[in-house]
């Protein structure tokens, strides 16, 4: 227990050094580029649970993993009661056996820490480490993930089962990097319990030190909310409250729940850290999606990876198949935003066909997985790891796909894919040049978007309509850049934007003074900013200004905001830019702007009809555009951001909805998510290596030039 407290005070008190360090240059990035060699472009590896078959199958299965050329394995991240059958009582024979199968093969081996699977004793001698939902209800073993990370006992339970593993493990180079726990996020759900109660209290006293700071900034004398201790306050559950809670108190919870994870992970790091060789990695596999996360502000890992599934149900994508691809910008946004964290990623988890547990499970569309995998090396990712490698006969995930299908030895049809795709990457290697260079006209068209969890958690609470969705507010920005082929990065708001010619700030409710200052600079410097919907109204503690409405971005975006309009789906709010109409009706910001302030395009209905809706204005080198409406469509996103680049004299692509073109250590490589056929440009001296000009949907064409 005290070793605990300690580990965790230094993981708390070590975490703010150790992000200053990784955001503020491009050491990180070094260093967990370090981690792997350029030219092994992008090995690829499997799942594979020992603890799941018989065991007369492992040297077969491996073996057969090596053969259709897997590189790696991922084992153990759901395998603590077998590693830890009694308290006290360490197993780690069977894990050893499977290891050196897998050397024998030449498969290289990511071993996990199973801090999501507490073995069953542990739950029933100690209740207390159990998760409580939002109903109250206390989560039960039998499932995964339903401990608490607040829960001091859990927590040493973990650092004794990873202090073990990682003795056992120490100096072991076949042991090629390690996981962390498993896609941390309760799978969507807050923590309720006790534990977290406690830890909440004691991060609150910690950020406000005194009460009254604490009742001042969550404006506690509303409603006659107003605390006198600490000890009185208990985390805002809207499910056990009346009405609306104090936003300001959501908004800290939120940030509590993130750091709690990162807390979580980084007790698991250090721990690692004491006793693994310095060039094996550690990271964990994350769900972009999934809100107690964010994964920006997990810079105390070597680096972060992501997990990605497409068709599940939920993705409608483009055109009538497009349910069996997914979205275009779904792959494409989680390697530019895990990426950008500190320079290096990789897919800890992609889907290997038809899935189990969505809406519906459709069969993914003949040739996506392995365009999926080529778009995930087109985003620079440094490994892919296919989930899983055998179908499960037993257990929550039957119906679940996998490399090899449920008779243990045949391929299924999207492990034929995972197949070529192997071979695809192996013939594409003598082309490889390591002093490749970004094209110019590439580079030129990079951009930006700020990806910012405390905008979107604050908007998740306070959306003002049923219609505002953060998320694809930034995606319709997002998805533009894609159809432009501009590089683009999703970067926390700490990073230095001076390299991008265009940055985009997504729907910045939350801000200071100190962040329109660095926008200023950086466009007086010759910078194109965007700035949308929603933006400059509240300080970081989601205090509205005591000003005029957004005063603080006025002097930055050359106009006032005097106020903002909502409209019900059946009426259709109209914006003119440059004679076309454009609709509208999930947020519009009316703009009244200053002398010198260009208005692009105007409201032509409501009751304001004739005022600016966007406007563009340059200041220094540089432009700021501000754009007051949301549509659904994102025609008139794309519109502004083509005219921002035409302006700044950049040249974009036209690319059609669904294909995307990037750059990768010297190859082109072009994928296409869209219901049409799409004739790549590919200049007649260039080598096509994979696939041809007329890329097909859910085809990849590779080419050098
Ligand atoms: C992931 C999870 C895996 C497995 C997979 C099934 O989200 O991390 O453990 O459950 O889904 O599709």
């Amino acid at each position: 227990m005290f070793l605990l407290k300690n580990l965790r005070t230094i993981t708390r008190a070590a975490l703010p050094l150790l992000s200053l360090w990784l955001v503020s240059g491009t050491a990180s990035a070094q260093s967990a580029d370090k981690f792997f060699p350029k030219s092994d472009l992008m090995p690829i590896g499997s799942y594979y649970y020992p603890e799941q078959w018989p065991h007369q199958y492992w040297a077969r299965d491996i073996k057969k993993m090596a053969e259709v050329g897997f590189d790696f394995t991922h084992f153990g991240e759901f395998a603590w009661a077998f590693i830890e059958p009694e308290e006290g009582k360490f197993d780690f024979a069977w894990l050893d056996e499977a290891v050196e199968l897998a050397h024998q093969n030449g498969v290289k081996v990511i071993m996990c820490t199973s801090s999501p699977t507490p073995p069953v004793w542990l739950e029933l001698k100690h209740p207390e480490v159990l998760m409580v939902n939002e109903l109250g209800v206390t989560m039960q073993h039998g499932s995964r993930q339903q401990c608490s990370w607040s829960s001091p006992v859990y927590r040493e339970y973990v650092s004794k089962m990873v202090t073990a593993i990682a003795k056992h493990y120490a100096n072991d180079k076949r042991i090629w990097g390690w996981q962390l726990d498993n896609e941390p996020s309760h799978y969507g759900q807050y923590d309720y319990s006790p534990a977290a109660q406690e830890s909440f209290r004691r991060w609150v006293k910690n950020k406000y030190q005194s009460i009254d700071t604490l009742n001042k900034v969550w404006g506690t004398a509303f409603w006659s909310i107003r605390y006198s201790s600490f000890d009185q306050i208990r985390i805002p559950n809207p499910k056990e409250l009346i009405a609306q809670p104090s936003p300001h108190a959501v908004l800290d919870f939120k940030r509590f729940s993130s750091d709690e994870v990162t807390d979580f992970l980084g007790l698991q790091y250090n721990i690692l850290r004491k006793y693994i060789q310095p060039e094996q990695w550690i990271t964990s596999n994350l769900m972009p999606e999934h809100t107690p996360v964010d994964p920006t502000r997990m810079t105390n890992l070597d680096f972060v990876t992501y997990t990605k599934y497409l068709v599940a149900g939920y993705d409608k994508g483009l055109g009538p198949q497009g349910f069996r691809m997914g979205s275009p910008t779904s792959i494409a946004f989680a390697n530019d935003l895990f990426r950008s964290i500190n320079g290096t990623t990789g897919v800890m988890e992609l889907q290997p066909g038809q899935v189990n547990w969505g809406k519906f499970n459709p069969q993914p569309m003949p040739g996506v997985v392995r365009m999926w995998i080529w778009h995930a090396f087109a985003g620079g990712n440094k490994f892919v790891c296919n989930y899983r490698f055998k179908e499960p006969l037993t257990g929550g995930e039957q119906y679940h796909y996998g490399i090899i299908g449920p008779d243990g030895v045949t391929p299924s049809t999207s492990g034929l894919e995972y197949i070529k795709v192997i071979k695809e990457l192996k013939s594409i290697k003598p082309y490889y040049q390591p002093d490749a260079k970004m094209p110019t006209a590439y580079q030129a068209r990079q951009a930006a978007v700020i990806y910012s969890p405390d905008n979107r958690w604050e908007q998740d609470n306070q959306p003002q309509t049923y219609q505002w969705d953060y998320e694809n507010h930034l995606m319709r920005y997002y998805g533009a850049l894609k159809e432009f082929g501009a590089p683009v990065d999703v970067i926390a708001e700490a990073k230095d934007f001076s390299k991008y010619p265009v940055l985009i700030a997504p729907a910045y409710e939350l801000l200071d003074a100190k962040l329109v200052e660095r926008w200023t600079k950086y466009v007086e410097n010759g910078g194109h900013l965007v700035l949308t919907s929603r933006t400059g109204q509240k300080d970081r503690n989601g205090k509205l200004w005591e000003m005029k409405w957004a005063e603080p971005i006025y002097n930055l975006i050359g106009s006032k905001v005097p106020f903002y309009d909502l409209m019900p789906d059946t009426t259709q709010g109209t914006v003119k830019m440059n004679m076309k109409t454009y609709h509208w009706n999930t947020w519009g910001d009316i703009l009244e702007p200053n002398p010198g302030t260009e208005v692009w395009a105007k409201y032509t209905n409501q009751f304001y009809a004739g005022k600016a809706a966007v406007i563009n204005r340059k200041l220094g080198k540089g432009t700021v555009t501000f754009v007051g409406p949301d549509t659904h469509d994102g025609a008139l996103e794309k519109d502004v951001l083509k005219m921002v680049y035409r302006e700044a004299g950049i040249q974009t692509e036209n690319l059609p909805k669904g294909v995307i073109i990037e750059w990768r250590d010297g190859f082109w490589i072009g994928v296409n998510y869209g219901p049409k056929a799409y004739q790549v440009p590919i200049p007649a001296t260039a080598k096509v290596l994979i696939g041809s000009r007329t890329l097909n949907p859910a085809d990849v064409v590779v080419w050098k030039e």
